[in-house]
């Protein structure tokens, strides 16, 4: 069985996340200029995210990982992001620009801006490709002058895959987000 045969239906195209990809990259350019500004991907799920982002930022910026998970093998986060694997780089005085691929419940997303904080970054924006407002338990805000929210989608309240999202580590690599036929999840 091929890997597109274990989608059910497609939400986001290729192409439309290209289109917003290059929009958020011109939107984030403008505000980031002059600003130096350390971009980091929250590994795994935002790595294809965050290798097309950073190629529509045209600016001197660093591009660091730090990989964090809560989600483990199944669909439902255990509230607690745990840190995996940290920064090498010192965002001490820097704006740092979280790169997501999806805000959820929103525990990652606040764990990481607390984690910034305290590493001493002067501001924290957060660039998520999707969003699913209807999960929402911890609630986080950009911080500094500069912080900023972006997002690319609202995403309905489905458990999606591709574009970097797994189920139980699989299907990352599908160049578009889409909804597992429900007998995957049965097997
Ligand atoms: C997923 C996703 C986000 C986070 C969002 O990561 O990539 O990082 O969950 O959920 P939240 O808003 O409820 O915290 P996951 O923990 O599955 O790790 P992964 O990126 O390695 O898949
Ligand atoms: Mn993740
Ligand atoms: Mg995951």
């Amino acid at each position: 069985m091929a890997l597109d045969d274990h989608i059910e239906r497609v939400i986001f195209t290729e192409q439309q996340i290209s289109e917003r990809v290059s929009e958020l990259g011109s939107e984030i350019t403008r505000d980031c200029i002059g600003t130096p500004t350390v971009v980091v991907g929250v590994a795994t799920g935002a790595i294809l995210f965050l290798a097309d982002i950073v190629r529509n930022i045209p600016l001197p910026i660093t591009v660091e990982i730090i990989r964090v998970e809560s989600y483990g093998s199944g669909t439902v986060s255990n509230g607690h992001p745990t840190i995996s694997s940290d920064l090498k780089t010192d965002v001490q005085g820097c704006h740092v620009m979280l790169v997501e691929d999806i805000v959820d419940t929103g525990s990652t997303m606040s764990c990481l801006i607390e984690y910034m904080k305290s590493k001493g970054a002067s501001s924290v924006s957060v660039c998520t490709l999707l969003d699913k407002p209807a999960r929402r338990k911890v609630h986080f805000k950009p911080v500094g002058e500069k912080g900023k929210y972006y997002c690319g989608f609202e995403c309905p309240d489905e458990f999606v895959v591709g574009y970097g999202m797994d189920y139980a580590e699989v299907y990352r690599n599908l160049p578009y987000v889409g909804v597992l036929k429900p007998e995957i999840y049965k097997r």
